[in-house]
């Protein structure tokens, strides 16, 4: 994209859905100073959005981040509506509502009969084709995805998705408002999860070929917190909920049957064990409580799935279990890049320092590979008999690195 690529003014925002991530997004637009209508179907949904709002707000007054008037300035400058009409004058809008292809139709369809020209229709979807929702609407060249992490006010990264037919301006325009609103902005292309999430699906898919081989969650997650993770994939998968994963697995299973992947989550989700929100996942939590115990319960499902499959325990080394979670990211980070999914290693290093709880200090998944070599990154991955990229072997061969 050329640097001199025009912007539009960005005055007024809409956001629809005040759920998890549309009360926080709305936040971030306020507090930058950009006042917001926030648009819900039901009075209910609504009230209970703005009472999420407003708690956020108190929270802050209390640990003297705001003070009382400047949050109730801020919760002012939020509009409640149930009236898409209200949407006319929003110069960007985004919808944050269920992850569902047919609700963002309906949405969108209706956008594109209120929203004014030139408005950017902003989608929040992790897992829908942005292509597909950019379809709904006359004007493919003012959609764009901006994907928020949860929670949505805290959270410094933002993916911003590049459609198929996303305009340079709508693009330069979204990522001069992402640093209005102080959001760490990184560009990816559409596919499935995007860079982040496509990429901790492979290592979460690690993490649990390790349970059954061997390893226990809370080794598993001492082992890259040692290596200087924020969060194991276990503790992080108890906070986010193992019900997000579950339903990205059978959809998996129906549609790449070839995907080996081990079962063991199912069987813990089978129980209802969800995590933190449900009070047990893959460890226990006390009421009230966010710190994780491990499970007796939970080891013993684990070594009774491994009996049952016919695997034989063995003892998985801490080093074993860094190379192998920090080596899957690398490998999808370089399909990421051969895909021209991401357009820079660097801007992967950016997605999983700010998002995902990467040590700092290591600099990110590919620039860390740069720093052991990519010859080291070959072997080490065809001692696990894995195929590496194309552009690993390609960086191996040549002494290249990911970030030149
Ligand atoms: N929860 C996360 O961690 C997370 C992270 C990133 C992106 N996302 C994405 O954000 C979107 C919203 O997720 P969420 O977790 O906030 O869901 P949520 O269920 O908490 O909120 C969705 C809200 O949308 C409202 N809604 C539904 N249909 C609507 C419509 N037609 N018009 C207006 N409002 C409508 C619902 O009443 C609800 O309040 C999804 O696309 C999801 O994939 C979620």
């Amino acid at each position: 994209m050329p640097s001199k690529t025009p912007t539009r003014a960005i005055e007024q925002v809409g956001v629809i859905g005040a759920g998890t991530m549309g009360g926080g997004i709305a936040m971030n637009f306020v507090n930058a100073g950009l006042p917001v209508v926030l648009l819900e179907t039901k009075q209910e949904a609504l009230d209970k959005g703005l009472a999420a709002i407003r708690r956020n707000y108190e929270a802050q007054v209390k640990k003297g981040k705001l003070t009382q008037e400047q949050a109730e300035a801020r919760i002012a400058s939020i509009r409640p509506t149930l009236a898409y009409e209200d949407l006319a004058q929003a110069d960007l809008i985004v919808e944050a509502v269920f992850e569902d292809l047919g609700v963002k139709e309906q949405v969108f369809r209706r956008l594109d009969e209120v929203a004014k020209d030139g408005a950017i229709l902003a989608s929040n979807t992790s897992t829908l084709d942005l292509d597909a929702i950019a379809a709904f609407t006359q004007r493919p060249g003012d959609v764009i995805g901006m994907h928020f992490f949860s929670p949505a006010h805290v959270m410094k990264l933002l993916e911003v998705v590049r459609g198929k037919h996303t305009a340079k301006e709508t693009l330069a325009t979204v990522m001069q408002v992402a640093r209005k609103i102080k959001k760490t902005a990184v560009v990816s292309g559409v596919c499935d999860g995007f860079i982040g999430n496509r990429m901790i699906e492979q290592y979460i898919r690690q993490a649990l070929f390790m349970l059954e081989e061997g390893a226990l969650p809370a080794q598993i997650d001492r082992a890259i917190e040692q290596f200087g993770f924020a969060m194991g994939p276990f503790r992080m998968s108890d906070l986010a909920g193992n019900d997000i994963g579950w339903v990205i697995r059978k959809r998996r299973y129906e549609e790449q049957p070839e995907l080996t992947y081990s079962r063991v989550a199912d069987r813990l989700c089978e129980t209802g064990r969800f995590g933190q929100k449900t009070g047990a996942g893959w460890y226990d939590y006390q009421p009230g409580r966010r710190d994780a115990q491990p499970s007796v319960l939970v080891d013993d499902v684990i070594v009774a799935f491994s009996k049952e499959q016919g695997i034989a325990r063995r003892a998985i080394s801490d080093e074993e279990i860094v190379e192998r979670l920090v080596l899957s990211l690398i490998d999808e980070g370089a399909k990421i890049l051969e895909e021209g999914i991401a357009s820079k290693a660097s801007d992967i290093d950016m997605v999983y320092l700010t998002g995902y709880g990467f040590p700092l200090w290591r600099g990110g998944p590919m620039l860390y590979a740069d720093t052991i070599g990519l010859y080291n990154v070959e072997r080490a991955m065809r001692k696990y008999g894995w195929t590496p990229a194309a552009r690993i072997v390609e960086l191996a061969a040549t002494d290249g690195r990911f970030n030149p």
